[in-house]
C-alpha cells in the first residue's frame, strides 16, 4: 500500500496490466463485442467544447459539493465495481478507504468481494452508496437493503442495463470467470457461491420493471437512483415511478456494445429530469476537464470506475487516493481556467457540442 505517481488517468491501465493477472486484466478492462462504445465514451468528450470566461475574480477554486446530504471534497464518486479483490488483496476495504481519505462518495457493488458490514466498518460514516443486482430471492434482497441501511447508505443504486452480462471476448479467449465468493451473498446464505460470471447473473433477475422502484423505496426507505438510463424517456419514466435520482451511464460500454459515448445522452436527459432530482454520471471519465463538462452538461455527481481499480491494483487504498489527487488537481486548473470559481459556477459554465461529427 503506497501513494502512486500519476502523470494522468489513462496511464495507469498499461501499468495496471504489468501487475494484475491477465485474466483479471481482461475482465477490468475490456468492453463487450468490439468496444465500440467503451472507446466512444472518452472520445465523445472530444465533442464537447467549454467556453473559458476571463476577468472572473476567480481565485483558488473551491471544488467542494453537497450530494445527498453529505459534504464531498470534490464531486466525484468511486463507480460501483465487482470483485475488487481481483485488483488488490484489499478489494472494497481498499476503495473504502481511499474514497474516505480523499473525501469523495464510494458506491459498493451487489457482487462485492467483501460485505457490506466490513466495508462500511472501514468508511465509518463517509460518504456511501450501495448498487443492487435485483436478486431472485427477495429474501436476500431485504437482506442487502437491511445491511445497506445499517451501513448509512445515502442511496440504493439500482442497476438496470445489466439483466445479463454483456459478451466480452477476452473472457472466453482467457478462460476467465469472476472468482470467489460474492461475500454479501456468503453473508446471507453460507451454502452458495457465486463461481462464474454466468452464475452470478443467475443470482439477479431478468425481467425488471417500473413497479421495482417503489417496492425498493417501500422496504428501505432510501432514495433509489437507477442507473444504466440512456434515454430522455427511461429517465422520465422512473421519475414517474418514484425515483430519487438518475445513473446516467452505459457500465463503461461492457453491456450494449452500439450505444453512444455515454455523455453524448447526457444533455437530453438533464433535460427532461430537469433539476427535479440529481443525477450520476459516469463512462470514459480520464480527465478533469470531462468532469467539468459532465457537470456544465447537466451532472451533480460524477462517476470514475477503471481508473480507481488500477489505482488500487498499483497501490492499495493509496493508490486509490492518488488517483482522486490527481484528478483533483486537474479540475482545479480546468476551474480557474475556466473562470469557475465554484462549483455551481461549473455548472452553469456554457459549452457547445456537436455529437454528429
Ligand atoms: C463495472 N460496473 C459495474 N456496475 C454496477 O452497477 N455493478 C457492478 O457490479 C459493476 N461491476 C463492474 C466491474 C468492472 C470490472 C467494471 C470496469 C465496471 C460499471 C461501473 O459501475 C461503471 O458504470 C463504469 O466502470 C464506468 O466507466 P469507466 O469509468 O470505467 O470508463
Amino acid at each position: 500500500v503506497q501513494p502512486i505517481d500519476v502523470l494522468n488517468l489513462k496511464s495507469l491501465e498499461k501499468r495496471a496490466e504489468a501487475v494484475i493477472g491477465r485474466g483479471e486484466f481482461g475482465y477490468i478492462s475490456e468492453g463487450s463485442d468490439d468496444g465500440y462504445t467503451k472507446a466512444r465514451n472518452t472520445t465523445a468528450f472530444n465533442d464537447v467544447q467549454m467556453l473559458p470566461r476571463v476577468l472572473q475574480n476567480v481565485e483558488n477554486p473551491d471544488q467542494s459539493t453537497k450530494f445527498l446530504g453529505s459534504s464531498l471534497a470534490s464531486p466525484l464518486m468511486t463507480a460501483p465495481i465487482a470483485g475488487n479483490t481481483l485488483a488488490h488483496s484489499s478489494g472494497e476495504l481498499g476503495l473504502a478507504r481511499g474514497a474516505k481519505e480523499a473525501g469523495i462518495m464510494m458506491a459498493q457493488s451487489t457482487f462485492a468481494s467483501k460485505t457490506i458490514a466490513e466495508t462500511a466498518q472501514v468508511s465509518d460514516g463517509a460518504p456511501y452508496m450501495f448498487q443492487l443486482y435485483m436478486p431472485k430471492d427477495w429474501g436476500y434482497c431485504k437482506y442487502l437493503l437491511d445491511e445497506a441501511r445499517n451501513a448509512h447508505a445515502s442511496a440504493i443504486i439500482l442497476t438496470a442495463d445489466s439483466t445479463l452480462g454483456g459478451y466480452r471476448e477476452l473472457d472466453v479467449i482467457n478462460h476467465y470467470h469472476l472468482k470467489g465468493k460474492i461475500a454479501n451473498l456468503a453473508g446471507y446464505n453460507t451454502g452458495e457461491s457465486g463461481a462464474g460470471a454466468g452464475s452470478l447473473f443467475k443470482e439477479s433477475m431478468q425481467k425488471l420493471n417500473l413497479g421495482l422502484i417503489d417496492k425498493l423505496a417501500d422496504y428501505s426507505g432510501l432514495p433509489i437512483f437507477i442507473k444504466g438510463i440512456q434515454t430522455p424517456a427511461d429517465a422520465a419514466a422512473a421519475i414517474d415511478a418514484g425515483a430519487a435520482g438518475i445513473y446516467v451511464s452505459n457500465h463503461g460500454g461492457r453491456q450494449l456494445n452500439g450505444a453512444p459515448g455515454s455523455i453524448e445522452t447526457l444533455p437530453g436527459i438533464a433535460k427532461v429530469v430537469d433539476h427535479r432530482v440529481p443525477i450520476i454520471f459516469d463512462g470514459g471519465v480520464q480527465r478533469g476537464t470531462h468532469v467539468l463538462k459532465a457537470l456544465a452538461l447537466g451532472a451533480d455527481l460524477v462517476a470514475v470506475g477503471r481508473p480507481f481499480s488500477y489505482g488500487l491494483a498499483l497501490g492499495g487504498w493509496q493508490g486509490v487516493k492518488s488517483v482522486a489527487d490527481h484528478l483533483k488537481m486537474e479540475i482545479y486548473i480546468a476551474m480557474q481556467l475556466t473562470g469557475c470559481q465554484t462549483i455551481a459556477d461549473v455548472k452553469k459554465m456554457h459549452v457547445t457540442y456537436d455529437f454528429s461529427r
